[in-house]
């Protein structure tokens, strides 16, 4: 029996209800399965822990998730401690820490569900983020504090070797996909240093795939392609912050940011690769049973492919689409449908 070990970081707000719902989902298709079994190691790691503890992960925390296969994790942030020191506190640490450089966000129009445009029903995007600098890098510093004089800074960090390793995932994953197509999304017009290295290594990648086509638009032109021509794009690679950008906007045209899922990978598998809905805490409808849990099944389909379990993987992708091709919806697509009846159909269906 293959065995594996996950590590479950519910987190803050609605991540402690969606993950107990894929948990539960997760433990019905092993049962179901039985080539294979997960150990779940429960980690409590949140704001709450962090208001009674002092930080978020403990001393030698890391180290011990390093040990786990995959990473299942729910969403961090909270009303009353600043979005900064959550974030840099849990998720980041855990990203940069273990080198996931490589964010994988699919934005597809499941069944039964209706894209917000009138051209988006055949919706199948996936944008590829650049996960350890870029925006992200955390460099920069604040001096004068507190007089008028007060300065910040907040650099951006591209490097050839980070540049050149997203891209070449890019293209791999592009190259996988029916389409073979793949767009560099990029700010190189006014962004005259970083964006111009992340266009030049794009090309310098792309000679060793001469079967994928490319294309290079703006960011911000990006934006209205995706609204206006939908169908003219598949699969795109961007910084850290554009890429966060895009895919809120993909998952809203797509129905909603309750059905996206995300992969922080570390692709050379040297550390675990951790999965997550893209949504957040959400604390304005935290308890009261109606986050949508589909973005977590999904999150968990692509996290047992990542485990080489691709049957259950497609048998779970196929269990929720079920689902949702029933219309048993939750409100943020406009349904009634609660969580718990939502994991209660997929595990039926399953
Ligand atoms: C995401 C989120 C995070 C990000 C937030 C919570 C800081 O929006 O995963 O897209 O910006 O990376
Ligand atoms: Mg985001």
């Amino acid at each position: 029996m293959r065995e594996y070990r996950i590590a479950a970081i519910p987190g803050d707000g609605i991540g402690v209800e969606v993950i107990a719902a894929g948990l539960k989902v997760l433990d019905v298709l092993a049962a179901r399965d039985q080539g294979f079994k997960l150990a779940i190691e429960h980690y409590p790691w949140s704001s709450d822990y962090y208001k009674k503890h002092g930080h978020y992960i403990p001393e030698g925390g890391l180290d011990q998730l390093k040990k786990c296969d995959a990473i299942f994790f729910g969403a961090v942030g909270a009303p009353d401690v600043p979005d900064h020191l959550s974030l840099w506190g849990l998720r980041l640490p855990i990203c940069q820490g273990f080198d996931q450089y490589a964010n994988v966000r699919p934005a597809r129009v499941l069944p039964g569900i209706t894209s917000p445009l009138r051209e988006g029903q055949d919706i199948d995007w996936v944008v590829i983020r650049e996960n350890t600098e870029g925006e992200y890098a955390g460099h920069g510093g604040r001096a004068h504090r507190g007089l008028p004089e007060e300065v910040a800074t907040e650099t951006s960090i591209f490097t050839r070797a980070g540049v050149t390793r997203i891209h070449r995932f890019a293209f791999e994953l592009a190259r996988k996909r029916p389409r073979k197509h793949l767009t560099l999304v990029t700010k190189s017009n006014a962004q005259r240093h970083g964006m111009v290295l992340w266009d030049e290594v794009f090309y310098e990648v792309a000679r060793g795939y001469p079967e994928i086509e490319t294309q290079r638009i703006l960011v911000d032109a990006v934006t209205t392609n995706m609204v206006l021509k939908p169908w003219t794009l598949d699969t795109m690679v961007a910084s850290n912050l554009h890429a966060d950008i895009l895919s809120d906007l993909a998952a809203a045209l797509t129905g909603s940011l309750g059905i996206a899922p995300t992969a922080n990978f570390n692709p050379e598998r040297r550390f675990p690769s951790m999965f997550e809905p893209i949504h957040g805490s959400a604390f304005d409808i935290t308890g009261k049973g109606i986050a949508n849990p589909v973005a977590t099944f999904w999150t968990a389909s692509i996290m047992l492919e990542h485990l080489g379990e691709r049957e259950a993987s497609l048998q779970l992708m196929k269990a929720v689409e079920a689902v949702t091709a029933r219309k048993l919806l939750t409100p943020d697509l406009g349904g009634e449908a609660t969580t718990a009846i939502v994991t209660e159909a997929v595990c039926d269906a399953l």
